[in-house]
């Protein structure tokens, strides 16, 4: 992977003003392209988009799928150690549809038609799309390219770690409890230090519907729903077992017969090797079952253990990190280190010291916790299964919505983004999460006491979300006041690029982008070693942005701009980025250059 040039930072753009325009604006001296928005033809045999939505599944197979979020660029020769900032596969997630714009005509009822049923299923997932620069500095998608990849709904995977061939993961499809199909709501993202890439599964328990009197543990802590799924995928008509499993009742006498178990498949971290397209993608259970946000690694360290960091982006759910058990060598590491180690939870003291509890069924700590809780787990698998609920057992500090993690290239230091809680009342207020009613959320940062592996941390808050005269004084004694030019609400992307610079991106609610003064949601950059913070984008009517990285040489920059014009009715969007005169939106990359080829954000 590219190495860090000295962190020098600086943020010299001019900081753009907020709005609410149906584009995608940039600073001065900038230029931003739409780039594979959502039904470009990807893999061979694919068709054109059509924008009346007529597309079918068939044709959403082998197109890009919908809503972009997280997303990596791997430099095409990075196997052999090289750097290219020229030519690359760019790896991106597909987290939901919004089935207004996806069909020609929706209908949110049951029984939902098959075909539709499948196209949504389709729009779910990974693309790997292989891409180049070409002489003139247009990127261009390499077409007919063997590396071009869609991963969807269906796509057919193995589960590893402690977890695989659990009972609790036995179903029709896969007797051993150790094979599943497909990966869902696909938010962000990681990279391995050998060049995978990681998919989340964020909002999976609502594709989900369980009826049966007393719901499993498994299903309950997570919202596995009674009625019907967010989309109805279980009523699908015709019937088929591609969609029958998203009933997670127990319709048969055991679990072999039908998919009482199938929401258990789901819920995970899963590796993508990109650079063979013929590879199944690995569920790794180790690093625990909830709604994965994404994660991040700290830079790995020769000889050290790896360590990597998730959230679990709900109301009052958890911060995890993640401590192989092996070290680290550059010469042999592969996804088996992700395979075997220990999963921790964070407790955020009110004093700024933390300390990471493990989630570990042989650990003295954990088996006196459960014990006191009346908590029964049988063995690490069902820890793993019931990560949250486990996380409750130790005592964790439940956060305001815990989103994207980064960690800065050199110092090490973490910074998370805890998105909102409107829900949390004036008494659950503590120093970590020390606002009521928290529309705004913010951003909380940690170093890890001596060694990255270490289980404890000293914390502060970096940064509060609000409207400009928003005042942040962290632990450091340094202080930030929110003005025109840097107003946010709703951090969730986060990256630190290779420079240093930490890149934040927004996603409000349509009420607070109405309503508010922050205009379409955003992203900012943040020199932390000065306490800058700048407005650096704006997206289109009704868009989240999320999901950035740049090429090695940090002159490309990729942001995804995902569901411009959401949820609007079908026919009167609200956006038609990026395309404009009424056409329909789509969920899309953006390719940011600079016009004197000049360092992006520099
Ligand atoms: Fe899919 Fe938590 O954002
Ligand atoms: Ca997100
Ligand atoms: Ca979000
Ligand atoms: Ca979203």
């Amino acid at each position: 992977m590219p190495t860090a040039p000295a962190p020098s930072a600086g943020l010299g753009f001019q900081a753009i003003a907020g709005n609410r325009s149906d584009t995608v604006d940039v600073p001065p001296g900038y230029r931003a392209e739409a780039f594979l928005p959502w039904g470009t033809p990807l893999v061979n045999g694919a068709s054109e988009f059509k924008d009346d939505a007529s597309n079918t599944a068939l044709d959403q197979a082998r197109q890009i799928g919908s809503h972009h979020d997280g997303m990596h660029f791997f430099p095409i020769d990075v196997k052999d150690g090289g750097n290219s900032s020229t030519e690359g596969l760019l790896v991106m997630n597909h987290e939901y549809v919004d089935p207004e714009t996806l069909h020609t005509r929706y209908a949110p009822q049951a029984p939902r038609p098959q075909q539709e049923v499948f196209k949504e299923m389709m729009a779910h997932g990974v693309s790997v799309a292989h891409i180049l620069r070409n002489p003139d500095g247009q990127w261009q998608l390499v077409t007919g390219s063997p590396y071009n990849r869609r991963i969807t709904a269906s796509t057919p995977m193995q589960i590893s770690g402690p977890v695989a061939g659990h009972d609790m993961l036995v179903t029709r499809y896969s007797p051993e409890g150790t094979s599943t199909r497909g990966t869902i709501n696909n938010c962000s993202h990681g990279y391995t230090p050998w060049g995978t890439y990681l998919t989340c599964e964020e909002n999976w328990a609502g594709s989900f519907i369980n009826n049966d009197e007393t719901p499993p543990r498994e299903h309950q802590r997570y919202g596995v729903r009674r009625d019907h799924s967010r989309y109805y995928w279980e009523t699908a008509t015709p019937r088929s077992d591609e969609t029958d499993r998203f009933n997670a009742s127990s319709v048969a006498g055991t679990a072999a017969e039908d998919y009482r178990n199938e929401p258990n498949h789901f819920g995970w971290i899963v590796e993508i090797d990109p650079f063979d397209p013929a590879s199944k993608p690995v569920k790794r259970s180790m690093l625990g079952r909830f709604a994965h946000e994404g994660i991040v690694f700290a830079p790995a360290v020769e000889g050290e253990p790896l360590v990597a960091y998730s959230g679990d982006d709900a109301r009052f759910e958890y911060i995890y990190k993640f401590v192989s058990a092996k070290p680290y060598y550059q010469s042999t590491a592969s996804g088996e280190l992700l395979d075997d180690g220990t999963l921790y939870v964070a407790r955020f003291n009110d004093d700024g010291t933390g300390t990471w509890l493990p989630l570990d069924s042989e650990h003295p700590d954990f088996k006196a916790n459960a014990l006191k809780a009346g908590v029964t787990f049988n063995s690490q698998a069902d820890v793993l299964l019931n990560t949250r609920l486990a996380a409750d057992v130790m005592g964790a500090t439940k956060m305001d919505r815990p989103e994207w993690g980064a960690v800065h290239p050199t110092s090490k230091e973490v910074y998370f983004t805890l998105t909102n809680n409107t829900r949390r009342s004036e008494l659950q207020t503590d120093a970590v999460n020390p606002r009521a009613e928290n529309a705004h959320g913010h951003i909380v940062r940690w170093s890890e006491d001596q060694q990255q592996s270490a289980t404890s941390f000293h914390w502060d808050i970096f940064l509060l979300g609000g409207e400009a005269g928003t005042h942040t004084a962290n632990q450091r004694g340094e202080e930030t006041t929110l003005t025109a030019d840097n107003q946010f609400a709703c951090p969730d992307g986060l990256w630190f690029d290779y420079g240093g610079r930490l890149w934040i991106q927004t996603d409000m609610s349509g009420a607070l982008m109405q309503h508010g003064n922050f205009g379409n949601n955003m992203m900012l950059a943040a020199d932390p070693s000065t306490g800058e913070l700048k407005r650096f984008l704006v997206g289109p009517v009704d868009c989240e942005v999320t999901g950035v990285v740049t090429t090695p040489d940090s002159r490309t920059m990729f942001v995804n701009i995902q569901h411009p014009g959401e949820s609007s009715p079908s026919g009167n969007f609200s956006s038609s980025w990026p395309t404009g005169n009424g056409a329909r939106p789509r969920s899309s990359t953006v390719v940011i250059t600079r016009e004197d080829g000049g360092i992006i954000g520099g």
